[in-house]
């Protein structure tokens, strides 16, 4: 026990945490503050900690959640943030004090009281996360905090940083959302700013650590020192969380509590969207669409980049190229092709000409202000801009009143774009970091404060104020807004892309690098301009990003002004035909994709994911599966690690057994024989512990894919929109395996009665006999009627001949050897239901 002052009673600790007491501390480390030990408090939910003017108090927002609050001045930081929603903020799990610290049911934690330094380990005593010996520095309004990073930890995380890795071990990263046009595969910052990483393959498990502070701050990986993890910031506050795990599942899930999880999105935004800076006239679209229509190419939206406003201002519409912008919006509308139109945060400085957004802004008093208190004028696409001061919220309600033309004249979506903010013709290109921003938000005590505190949230403030716009608009719609820069728990408010990405096969690695990281960081519905926004890309390499980004969750083509076209038939037929093979198989998977939107939505869960994600041994496999990933877990993707090289490559497949997704035999040494012609496959049960090591011989057209044994994938007949309803019965392809199971989704698909239960959702099961299998439906849940009236469950991997059976009934079953399945067709079950097939 370590010189333990007892402070009794709440009156002292509401004292401790606002009043300024103590000489006052040199900079420098916790240690160095004041001699000896630390006062220590203990509370129902944690303990404070006073050394000097210094505080520190540790709380458990649950038993797996920690909250940690150090103060210079003798008071705590202000209890309100940006990032994590105020439920959770005042949620408290009771704990019990210890000698050293307290413990919660799943972590005890321990601080040195000399140092400040807090060690997290779990009951057994293994370490999540533990302080190096010199925690906390202090440098005026700067702060340095330490964390040891043991040999054989990765972090992941980070929203869409750069690195040219997904483990960002050995790297430093800065957090300040930029305008990164150009960027490559080491710039850093770049548009994002999510203070929020997890650590993974420590002795206590995965964990996660968010940094909720604004301002411009750093995180170093092991760079500087290899087994050190440290970050800072130059002000602002020492605020930080720690999620235990132990898995990166639990991690993510109690990360998407703190900061909220990604709506629901609407089901036409999984389908395929063509963008291009800019489709510049209703005919241009029309054509556009006209081409995908004859072409039998499905696409879902057409994206409206700048040009279609009149020079450039937000909220007009050029009627010179538009002159019916209604007409043509809803003539592609009646076509299954939304339009989402892009409304950039900034609005043209306008004064007395009619400008309605100006007017009514400046009016409101509703703009941003320079240090000397005049509206800050900067300029961006429409020259001189006004900038609206987001983290007001009578702003921000101001703002999404400007959404009602475009709504009006039916946009689906709204595309926020340059809300770094992006300024031209200024070396930061960002604005003065003296400007004026005015706090009267949440829980936030109203003040002014200056640019370099809300640069970062800016423009996540920009889209949930388009966001919050559109649902007071449309309050019985699903909101659809695309954002460029944002913060922590940005995904509450909207979709994201990684910005002005080029035309190289670096840059499809970083992409899928980038979606897979933001999923981790909350934000699942990533998105990188297929192609590359500049440069223009090979008939090569954009048919390898088409196949990849068809699972991917946002696919959206999309290049810049002046670059060559990349429409999917830009270079001819053979490559079409790849481009439109993957993007029909994608509109195949709808089911699985929206149900897996659907999980997201309740869980946090990525929709894109590392492999290791559901199958953690994959950490240490022995393939450089670097391009790796999955979708959703059941569908694993392996591209070639080294795309443009022909060489042959290995795939590790984590233990568990795994199917062809083309052929839908199985590929493991268990299920089967009959291993994929295409694949050169030497497959090995063994070392690994049952993992499988396949050869790939890269071939343009073919992406291999692979599907875990036991997963149920329901699939759709082919459209070309998800407004069409599907011709024929719902596919359910069973893969018999471990844990056999899979879930149904469906509700309208766009409106928000799904959250007063007009939804379908189903489970269904496997289980494997010595006779053959059974299908098992749970009840299905909610109100909807989904479009199947049928459902034609395939079960893969049979040998031979069998029959069907469903209760005690007879059904017609039909084997196919050659694809070696068998399957029989049945009337959508409600309630449970199992279908038995039974071999001859
Ligand atoms: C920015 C965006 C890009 C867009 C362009 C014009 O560069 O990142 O996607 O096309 O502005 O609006």
């Amino acid at each position: 026990m370590v010189g333990k002052t007892m402070l009794l009673g709440s009156a002292m600790i509401a004292a401790m945490a606002t009043t300024p007491v103590g000489a006052q501390p040199r900079d420098g480390s916790i240690a160095d503050v004041a001699a000896g030990a630390a006062s220590v408090t203990p509370r129902e939910d944690g303990i404070d900690y006073r050394k000097g003017r210094l505080v520190m108090r540790i709380t458990a927002l649950t038993d797996s959640v920690l909250r940690i609050r150090i103060g210079r001045d003798g008071t705590l930081p202000e209890d309100a943030s940006w990032a994590v929603l105020p439920a959770m903020r005042a949620a408290w799990a009771r704990v019990t004090p210890t000698s050293d610290g307290f413990r919660t049911d799943a972590l005890v934690v321990k601080v040195d009281a000399k140092t400040l330094a807090l060690t997290v380990t779990d009951p057994a005593g293994k370490v999540i996360t533990a302080d190096t010996a010199q925690p906390i520095d202090l440098d005026g309004t700067a702060f340095t905090l330490r964390k040891a990073l043991p040999i054989g930890e990765h972090i992941y995380g980070l929203g869409d940083k750069t690195g040219g890795t997904l483990d960002r071990r050995g790297k430093t990263f800065v957090d300040w959302n930029t305008d990164a046009y150009g960027f490559d595969s080491s710039t850093d910052p770049i548009y994002k700013s999510i203070p929020f990483f997890i650590g993974v393959g420590g002795e206590g498990g995965s964990y996660g650590v968010l940094l909720d502070n604004t301002w411009r701050t750093w995180f170093d990986f092991g760079h500087k020192a290899a087994d050190t993890l440290a970050m800072g910031g130059p002000d602002g506050p020492i605020d930080y969380y720690i999620i235990a795990g132990p898995t990166t599942r639990e991690v993510v899930r109690r990360y998407t509590d703190l900061t909220g999880k990604a709506p629901l999105a609407p089901q036409w935004a999984l389908g395929y969207q063509q963008s291009r800076w800019s489709y510049g006239s209703a005919d241009e679209v029309r054509r556009l669409a006209e081409t995908f229509r004859k072409d039998r190419f499905p696409i879902d939206v057409i994206w409206l980049d700048i040009d279609y406003q009149d020079r450039n201002r937000p909220f007009t519409i050029d009627r010179k190229a538009f002159p019916d912008f209604k007409g043509v919006v809803k003539q592609m509308r009646d076509d299954g092709i939304r339009i989402v139109a892009i409304a950039d945060l900034h609005v043209a400085d306008l004064p007395n000409q009619g400008y309605a957004p100006y007017d009514s802004g400046v009016a409101g008093n509703h703009f941003v202000h320079a240090a000397d208190g005049s509206v800050y004028v900067g300029p961006v696409w429409p020259g001189p801009s006004v900038f609206p001061d987001f983290t007001d919220a009578g702003a921000r309600a101001w703002y999404g009143t400007n959404f009602k033309g475009l709504l009006d004249d039916g946009v689906s979506g709204i595309w926020n774009d340059m809300n770094e903010p992006a300024i031209f013709d200024t070396p930061t290109k960002t604005m003065p970091l003296d400007n004026i921003h005015h706090i009267a938000s949440d829980q936030f005590a109203p003040r002014d404060a200056t640019h370099a505190e809300i640069h970062n949230v800016y423009g996540m403030e920009n889209t949930r104020a388009t966001y919050d716009g559109l649902r007071t608009l449309r309050p019985n719609e699903r909101a659809f807004v695309m954002t460029r820069a944002s913060y922590a728990g940005g995904q509450r408010y909207a979709v994201t892309w990684t910005g002005d990405n080029s035309a190289t096969w670096d840059h499809l690695k970083l992409a899928v690098h980038q979606m897979i990281n933001l999923g981790l960081s909350g934000f699942s519905y990533g998105a990188a301009d297929v192609g590359g926004f500049t440069g223009g890309p090979s008939p090569e390499l954009l048919t390898r990003w088409f196949e990849i980004a068809t699972f991917t969750p946002i696919f959206r083509d999309h290049s810049a002004k002046g670059t060559p076209r990349v429409e999917p038939w830009v270079d001819g037929p053979e490559q079409l035909a790849i481009r439109r093979r993957f993007v029909d198989e994608r509109y195949r998977l709808m089911p699985y994709l929206y149900a897996l939107a659907d999980q997201n939505a309740r869980t946090g869960d990525p929709i894109m994911r590392p492999v290791f994600y559901d199958y953690p041994q994959a950490i240490g496999a022995s393939c450089d599966q670097s391009m790796s990933f999955t979708l959703g877990g059941d569908l694993l993707i392996a591209p070639p690690p080294h795309m443009e090289s022909p060489q042959s490559y290995d795939v590790c497949l984590p233990a568990g057994g795994w199917y062809d997704y083309w052929t839908g035999k199985p590929v493991s040494g268990t299920g089967g024989n009959g291993l994929d012609a295409g694949v050169q496959a030497e497959a090995r049960t063994g070392a690994g512990g049952g993992e499988i090591k396949l050869t790939e011989t890269p071939a343009l057209d073919r992406l291999p894919v692979f599907v875990r044994a036991g997963a149920i994938v329901p699939r759709q007949p082919l459209v070309q929109s998800t407004a069409e309803t599907p011709d024929g019965p719902l596919e359910l392809d069973v893969y018999p395996g471990d844990d056999c199971g899979g879930t149904l989704y469906a509700d309208d698909g766009h409106s928000m009665a799904y959250q007063g239960g007009a939804y379908a959702r189903q489970t269904v099961r496997c289980t494997v006999t010595d006779k053959g299998i059974s299908v098992t439906f749970g009840k299905r849940q909610g109100s909807f009627a989904p479009w199947w009236q049928a459902v034609r469950v395939v079960v893969h991997g049979w040998q031979g001949k069998g029959s069907a059976t469903l209760g005690n009934n007879d059904v017609p079953a039909s084997a196919d050897a050659a694809n070696e399945t068998i399957s029989a067709t049945i009337a959508p079950p409600t309630t449970e239901t199992t279908v038995t097939f039974a071999k001859d």
